[in-house]
């Protein structure tokens, strides 16, 4: 079993580790005694889990604002939940606006719809300020349906301005989804007064929730349609799907030992305090940056420190490529970070680093520390002259 102080994690914008004690106590109790189908069967064992579904709803619809938690549906990731808000909600003829900074999981369905008769405007983004709600502006056509984009881009950690892009896209009638992915957890989102529509979010990254789980906010009145029909437990008499979120959008058995799980997750940030993670987040962060800086033949691609950003630091070194840089990291001093493209090419487009191998990517979380990043700033002064 690899155990934090054998190594340091510092890939927490693929997923975060180590988990709360309390998720790993969470997982293993909702095996071993809550394992029923959830809202199938009517013994103990189908209601308990029933339960910890139903806990872990309430839950992220506290976390986010969310009015009421039937608004709150689960996925198996945030490619599903990206998947279902966008070709849930969109059909051909329809235009799109996203940006340049879209993970594979927004592109590549974009694209999908694309093919598919729908029109796709990509701004082109700048890597320091995000997505600029002029320029979604610029973008709108009498057909525009929705407008989509990341809040923290997984690659440069830059920050868009989701309240100002929610605002206007609430006053143009214009639906708004925001890609959570690297903020559920570490920022705090009120998709009320954020004005969101659809929030994807994964439990397995800042909500330090298992793997296998994640969710879509979907704003009651919001139509969209269920990519997959199915069981639901729930009027199962009639062929055709049942019209009422969350089982709408859920059928199959869901995961429960993961719902338990993120739910724990989500207890313990909610009890240290989102404000407190980001602060603790951001401080790692800063101190990374500012180290980094001072290494001569290492640049940051991305905002600086005192931007608002988040706690992902995309890097290159003059002396190694990206992939030879993070093996050294691991190999030689047991640091775990992320090179490539990290899954999102057009993101290094516009940084400028696609066609050199894209970036060494270092994505502190709310369990590492000080002392993690200056053995990490070490580590890099030694790779910076390899
Ligand atoms: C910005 C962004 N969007 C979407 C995803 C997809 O998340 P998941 O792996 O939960 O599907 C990621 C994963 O890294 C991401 O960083």
């Amino acid at each position: 079993m690899i155990r934090q102080n054998q190594m340091i994690y510092l890939d927490n914008a693929a997923t975060s580790f180590p988990k709360p004690e309390s998720v790993c106590l969470a997982v293993d109790k909702a095996m071993r005694e809550a394992c029923g189908n959830p809202g199938r069967s009517g013994h103990r064992l189908s209601l308990a889990a029933g339960r910890l579904v139903e806990e872990a709803r309430l839950l992220c619809a506290n976390l986010f604002h969310a009015r009421s938690a039937n608004e709150i549906i689960f996925t198996h990731n945030a490619t599903a939940a990206l998947n279902l808000g966008v070709k849930g909600a969109v059909g051909p003829g329809d235009h799109i606006i996203t940006s340049t900074l879209e993970h594979n999981s927004v592109a590549r369905p974009l694209y999908y719809l694309e093919q598919a008769g729908a029109e796709v405007t990509k701004i082109p983004t700048d890597i320091h300020n995000g997505l600029d709600p002029d320029d979604v502006k610029r973008a709108l056509r009498p057909n525009t349906k929705l407008v989509v984009c990341a809040h923290i881009s997984n690659v440069t950690g830059t920050v868009s301005d989701i309240a100002a892009i929610g605002s206007f896209c609430r006053q143009n009638g214009l639906l708004f989804m925001a890609d959570a992915a690297q903020s559920a957890g570490a920022a705090p989102i009120d998709v009320q007064s954020m004005n969101i529509d659809l929030l994807a979010f994964p439990g397995h990254k800042g909500l330090l929730g298992p793997q296998g789980t994640g969710g879509l906010y979907i704003r009651e009145g919001v139509r969209l349609n269920p990519l997959i029909q199915g069981g639901t437990g729930s009027r199962s008499e009639s062929l055709l799907q049942p019209e009422d979120p969350p089982e709408k959008f859920e059928s199959g058995t869901l995961n429960t030992p993961g719902l338990a799980g993120l739910a724990a997750g989500i207890r313990f940030l909610l009890e240290q305090g989102i404000n407190e993670i980001q602060r603790k987040e951001n401080t790692l962060t800063k101190r990374l940056i500012e180290g980094i800086r001072d290494i001569r033949g290492i640049h940051i691609i991305g905002p600086g420190p005192d931007r608002r950003r988040g706690s992902v630091v995309s890097i290159r070194l003059d002396a190694a490529s990206p992939g030879e840089a993070a093996l050294m990291l691991d190999a030689a001093f047991g640091i775990a970070v992320r090179s490539g493209l990290h899954c999102a090419s057009d993101a290094h487009r516009a940084a400028g680093t696609l066609e050199s191998g894209g970036t060494v990517r270092i994505s502190p979380g709310c369990m590492n520390t000080l002392e993690d990043i200056e053995a990490c700033l070490a580590a890099l002064r030694i790779c910076a002259l390899a």
